[in-house]
């Protein structure tokens, strides 16, 4: 056989082994098959590609990344999509890209500056705003939407501190973009999208992701396309950010030669920068204390087959939504659904139930029993950040680290109320009768 008969017959049996191994029906046991709150969706086409990446071997980022990225920047509508390593990786670059001195100094972010965010969610949405000196200014949640709320980003403006906004489109719901865009080009701030769980999610007819001057992206297997681990920074308009955050992804470097390249700017000894001797290699020249964040080309590859399948993904995770939230209508009087923003069109990372103020039960108890039913659930995340060992912590560490603007009730609320369920397209007709009917009995207990 020759190469290229060896590497089709290996490919030919791997499908084979991924659809018997991996794509068959569930055999559904209520009470007993766990029903997850999210999981990879694929089936033989991402095997293949992972098995045919492998084979190539490659390893690093290459062409399946470059082609991954350009597909991703296509579908999302933005200039460029950066690969990274995981999402939290993208907002620490997003957020590193703000802080270079290649920017006007009056935008560049530095020590001590203020950014506005919301108090619950996800850590690492606010970690990279600590990680690079800067000032993370906590504003409430409303927990109805579980967004923030943007009439309060006006009382927490600091004029001359405040450089930028990063937030999340929490479980899939934009944020008031509206308001928060206003109110960024107002004051000339920047704004930062943590898109991780929305991909696919409308505003005003246009994806969330694109209305920042960068957004991020997770693809961590919980969310709506993955590639085991992953995640990518997108840039909407201003290129620019793309030498700056993949600077900051490859080592700091100021040389933007792609893997293998060695003189793409076609001066690679004729650089003077810093105090280096005239002509120094322009290959080592740092102009930015740096990561590498890269992920591998096999993630490009499998994230790839997983494009193909993302908007039959979105318009499931909406119709599992919907059948969960008419299947649950009945319980208003004890739960509170989360109510998507005006003007939006959710692309769901999961299902919020709130228990009301005045049940007779609490959330720790709903989660408890749902998890006796194999039923997956989640809190919030982190609920209030600030509640967190890590920012007591730093709070004794370092007063001033980072700011409360106002009371964070809202947020307090989501951290003892509220709790979620899985939406993701790995999920049944069965499964999703038997979420209902087990929340119903739930309730029926009381
Ligand atoms: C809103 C939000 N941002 C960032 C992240 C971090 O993504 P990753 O797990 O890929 O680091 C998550 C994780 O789920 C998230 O929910």
């Amino acid at each position: 056989m020759t190469d290229k008969q060896t590497r089709e017959e290996i490919l030919r049996l791997t499908r084979l082994y991924a659809e018997e191994r991996h794509c068959g029906e569930v055999d559904f046991k209520p009470g007993v098959t766990p029903v997850p709150y999210a999981g990879r969706v694929f089936d033989a086409d991402e095997v293949e590609a992972a098995v045919g990446s492998s084979l190539d071997f490659w390893l690093t980022l290459g062409s399946e990344g470059e082609d991954f990225e350009r597909e991703f920047a296509r579908f999302l509508g933005v200039k460029r999509t950066i690969l990274v390593n995981s999402g939290s990786s993208a907002n620490l670059l997003a957020f590193s890209a703000l802080t270079s001195a290649k920017l006007p100094p009056e935008r560049r972010i530095v020590p001590g500056d203020e950014v506005l965010t919301a108090a619950a969610g996800f850590p690492t949405t606010v970690a990279p705003i600590l990680q690079n000196g800067a000032v993370p200014v906590f504003i409430d949640n409303d927990p109805a939407t579980l967004n923030a709320r943007p009439e309060l980003l006006e009382q927490a403006y600091a004029p001359g501190k405040t450089k930028a906004v990063m937030m999340a489109h929490t479980l899939g719901n934009p944020f008031d973009l509206g308001a928060v865009t206003a109110f960024c080009e107002k004051y000339g701030l920047w704004l930062i999208e943590d898109n991780c769980d929305a991909l696919g999610a409308l505003y005003n007819g246009r994806l969330t992701g694109t209305f920042g001057d960068l957004s991020t992206q997770s693809f961590y297997p919980p969310h709506h396309l993955t590639l085991g681990e992953g995640g990518a920074v997108n840039i909407a308009r201003d290129m620019k950010f793309k030498v700056l955050v993949e600077s900051f992804r490859d080592w700091g470097r100021d040389c933007w030669c792609a893997s293998g390249m060695d003189n793409t700017c076609g001066k690679r000894f004729g650089w003077k920068l810093g105090d280096l001797p005239e002509g120094y290699d322009h290959k080592y020249i740092y102009s930015h204390l740096g990561y590498n964040l890269k992920p591998l080309d096999l993630q490009a590859a499998i994230g790839r087959r997983q494009i193909v399948k993302l908007p039959r993904f979105i318009a499931a995770r909406r119709e599992n939504w919907e059948s969960l939230r008419r299947g649950l209508a009945h319980l208003e009087e004890y739960f509170a659904f989360q109510i998507p923003e005006r003007g939006s069109e959710p692309s769901w990372f999961g299902f919020m139930l709130r228990v009301k103020e005045g049940a007779p039960f609490d959330r720790t108890q709903l989660g408890r029993y749902l998890d006796e039913h194999r039923i997956g659930n989640r809190t919030l995340f982190g609920g209030n950040l600030v509640r967190q060992p890590a920012f007591t912590q730093l709070a004794l560490d370092r007063p001033g680290a980072f700011r409360v603007a106002g009371k964070l009730t809202g947020a307090d609320t989501i951290m003892n109320r509220v709790l979620f369920v899985g939406v993701y397209p790995g999920l049944t007709r069965k499964m999703l009768e038997y979420i209902v009917a087990t929340i119903d009995a739930f309730a029926g207990k009381f």
